[in-house]
């Protein structure tokens, strides 16, 4: 399906990094799901890992489920990132990804994240180091480059390819654009074309199943990488998959599986992060599936105030009685509080661009003072 240097995947779908947001808990909520098979975490600090430190150890942190699994580092040291990576291959780790996008200053000031693109000599040499020591394939994930009039994603994509990187990640957007404007599918075409002995995955808004379509088609790219489409619909990789592999369309998840979902996913916060902790990151993880449940403000307003399991037992079950009033006698939402169903095709790409990316905050701003 996808040959990742020597690992073969059995999907061409990949979940992109989030930093904050894709914990083992989400990682094996989309695994169980389905469509998906290498998950990354989010970025990590390579000289903290070295140091073991305690929270870039839980940011690593992965079991037998979440298989394969890639870390992401970011790091501008050559002997660190070698190192770290060196510890993640003997824990088992199935891919090194580096982080060669990260607009956020205290990344970009180390000279990780996206001032890589910048060095290309420099950075194909840490990359090279990495590559001679490790057995696991290494990948990159970047951005088209620093800005418009230094588009760079090109010759970055074959300095890395002769270092021995296995596969690049293309964000379609430039450093100065942030998360702003849309994302350019030509800059990920000339990705793909510059690298023609390497798959090339491409990223960016996708937030739908035509959307990850649009993807293949209008860039050529082996793979395609979603993230904030993932939290607002966590079946988009299942559905994406089916398409590919049938042309048909899977009908939207029922409420029962939606809540189903949303039950299973509080319960692996939990078991990783604790009642306590696990309950507070829960705050912002369930309105995500509320979005899609009809009716759903008394539910909104208590489940940001989570902070044990019997308050999640009492905010799912009173809002699960209060939503009776509109359903019908089979638990449907009754016609006139749903969307009619041509509005709801119709407005389905725009709205879960939108609403997916709203509903993860972005740094705000001008990039240079992030
Ligand atoms: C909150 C947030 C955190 C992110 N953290 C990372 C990260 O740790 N590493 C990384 O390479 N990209 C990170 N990104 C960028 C995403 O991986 C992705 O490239 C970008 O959001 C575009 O894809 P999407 O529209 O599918 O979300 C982050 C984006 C957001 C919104």
């Amino acid at each position: 399906m996808f040959q990742m240097g020597t690992l073969g995947l059995g999907s061409n779908l990949f979940l992109s990094p989030l930093a904050g947001y894709t914990n083992l808990p989400f990682r094996l909520v989309i695994r169980e799901v389905g469509g998906v098979d290498l998950c990354t975490t989010d970025l990590v600090n390579a000289r903290s890992l070295i140091e073991r430190n305690p929270k870039a150890l839980k940011l690593i942190e992965t079991n037998d489920a979440d298989r394969p699994v890639a870390v992401q580092l970011f790091g501008a040291v050559p002997e660190e990132m070698r190192d770290a990576a060196l510890y993640l291959e003997s824990l088992g780790v199935s891919a090194i990804d580096i982080n060669m996008g990260c607009p956020v200053r205290k990344v970009v000031k180390t000279g990780g994240g996206s001032a890589m693109m910048t060095e290309l000599p420099k950075t194909q040499a840490l990359v090279r180091g990495m590559v001679e020591a490790l057995k696991i394939p290494v990948t990159a994930k970047m951005r088209l480059g620093w800005d418009d009039d230094n588009i760079t994603a090109p010759d970055l994509a074959r300095a890395l390819a002769d270092a021995g990187c296995t596969t690049i990640f293309i964000h379609g957007r430039t450093r100065a654009q942030g998360f702003e404007g849309t994302v350019k599918l030509d800059g990920i075409r000339r990705v793909v074309k510059a690298v023609p002995s390497l798959p090339v995955v491409g990223n960016g808004d996708v937030t739908s199943v035509e959307a990850a379509s649009h993807m293949f088609e209008a860039t050529g790219c082996a793979g395609v990488s979603i993230g904030r489409g993932a939290f607002y619909n966590p079946w988009i990789f299942k559905h994406t998959r089916h398409y590919i592999e049938t042309g048909e369309l899977l009908p939207e998840p029922s409420f029962e599986e939606r809540i189903r979902v949303l039950r299973r996913h509080y319960d692996l916060m939990i078991e990783v992060f604790g009642e306590d902790r696990g309950s507070v990151m829960f705050r912002k993880v369930a309105p995500w599936y509320a979005k899609r449940f009809g009716p759903a403000k008394p539910f909104n307003k208590a489940i940001v105030q989570i902070s044990t399991r019997d308050e999640f037992e009492n905010a799912l079950g009173d809002y699960l009685d209060w939503r009776t009033q509109f359903t019908d006698a089979s638990g449907n939402l009754r016609p006139q509080y749903e969307l009619e169903p041509l509005m709801a095709s119709f407005m389905k790409d725009q709205e879960s661009s939108v609403e997916s990316r709203k509903s993860i905050p972005v740094p705000k701003g001008p990039v240079e003072v992030w």
